[in-house]
């Protein structure tokens, strides 16, 4: 089976590992420190906050925005559920807002009329590795002093307009999940360029006390922090990024041109001044293509390529969310969207075979 996604952990990672299995210090230390300062680097940031999650990473995002009860945070339905939570876990009020079909991101239409003066903050997706529209975002939310927290979980490396994807916010907020396009397992970094909000930031992250003054309890905190194994695969990875971003783009540069002129197979087209990552290289298969998207997913599945779905149910439809008053037919192209949408493998970790196994697979189907 050809894999949606490859852990590829090199010589580098275990020997940084090892240093610190021998170092004696395991949980969060020197190269924890030195994570946050290479990473914030790379999104030229003044600062990085390394956290267990995105998860995590989002939720410090939104305390140090000062989200809190009954705040209104704008975000979009398609995307992973751990977008949208951390705004609950703030005892915050989730409006979602619909999505355009090209980049899958949020539709500036529909987000001018959901942002009004009672929104706190809008949480923009860079979904797949492909950057929102941050100029279009901030001409909505800059005139009424609404902050950005950017969810770059799965755009590590990508950039807009120039700027790398972790500053296009206020805040950034990144994932280190093991199919991310860099891996730790489990983790998460936050990036600003406010000393204020990674303070807040490091002191929520580790049960609401500064690092400055260790058990005195400024407010609610949580054990947020990165282990310095953790940080190890992050800083060997750091230095695979470049390589793995242009793996990932040669793919997909392989993908559009194949499936050049399928009836009804639509390939991910790139924004203007945008720089993709790939993180995935999704395609909707419309009404119009040969064959339908879910007779699609099981015959490459079958033929052995192992295409995903992200995501088959926009947030507002599942229970939890739909308890709060949302309903079908409140976002039409993220449900119309979330029906077309197929991602192929697209990972570093794939030979050139691989990937024209891929190719004369999407061939073979939809012609
Ligand atoms: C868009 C998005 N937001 C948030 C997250 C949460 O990250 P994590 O799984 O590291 O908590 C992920 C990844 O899983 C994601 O893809």
């Amino acid at each position: 089976m050809i894999g949606i996604a490859k852990p590829l952990v090199g010589d580098k990672e275990k020997e940084l590992v090892n240093e610190v299995l021998n170092s004696g210090m395991l949980a969060q230390g020197p190269k924890v420190k030195a994570l946050e300062e290479t990473f914030a680097g790379v999104c030229g940031t003044s600062h990085a906050v390394a956290t267990n999650s995105g998860t995590s990473a989002l939720h410090c995002g939104l305390y140090a925005l000062g989200v809190k009860c009954c705040d209104e945070v704008v975000t979009t339905p398609f995307t992973f559920v751990a977008t949208s939570n951390p705004v609950i876990m703030q005892q915050g009020k989730v409006k979602f807002c619909d999505i355009e079909e090209d980049y899958f991101n949020l539709s500036t239409d529909a987000l001018k009329e959901a942002v009004t003066e009672n929104t706190k903050a809008v949480i923009p997706v860079d979904l797949y590795g492909h950057p929102s529209d941050y100029d279009e975002i901030r001409k909505i939310t800059d005139p009424l002093g609404v902050t950005l927290l950017e969810d770059a979980c799965q755009a590590v490396g990508s950039t807009y307009k120039g700027k790398v994807a972790g500053s296009l916010g206020d805040i950034g907020a990144f994932s280190f999940y093991a199919t991310k396009n860099i891996i730790t397992g489990e983790g998460g970094i936050m990036t600003t360029s406010k000393e204020e909000y990674s303070d807040a930031a490091r002191m929520f992250r580790h049960h609401g006390q500064s690092e400055k003054t260790r058990y005195e309890y400024h407010d609610l905190g949580y054990n947020y922090r990165m282990m310095d194994l953790q940080a190890a695969i992050a800083l060997a990875q750091l230095e695979r990024l470049e390589d793995f971003s242009n793996k990932r783009r040669a793919n997909a540069a392989k993908f559009d041109e194949a499936f050049k002129g399928i009836d009804g197979l639509v390939t991910p087209p790139v924004m203007q001044d945008v720089v993709h990552v790939y993180h995935q290289y999704t395609i909707r298969i419309t009404e119009q293509c040969s064959i339908a998207r879910d007779d699609f997913v099981a015959k490459m599945r079958e033929n052995g390529v192992g295409v995903g779905v992200y995501y088959p149910k926009p947030l507002h439809l599942h229970k939890f969310y739909r308890e709060m008053g949302y309903k079908e037919g409140d976002f039409p192209v993220a449900e119309r969207v979330s029906k077309e949408c197929v991602s192929l493998p697209v990972h570093p970790g794939l030979s050139e075979e691989e990937v024209q196994t891929v190719i004369d697979n999407v061939l073979a189907l939809a012609k």
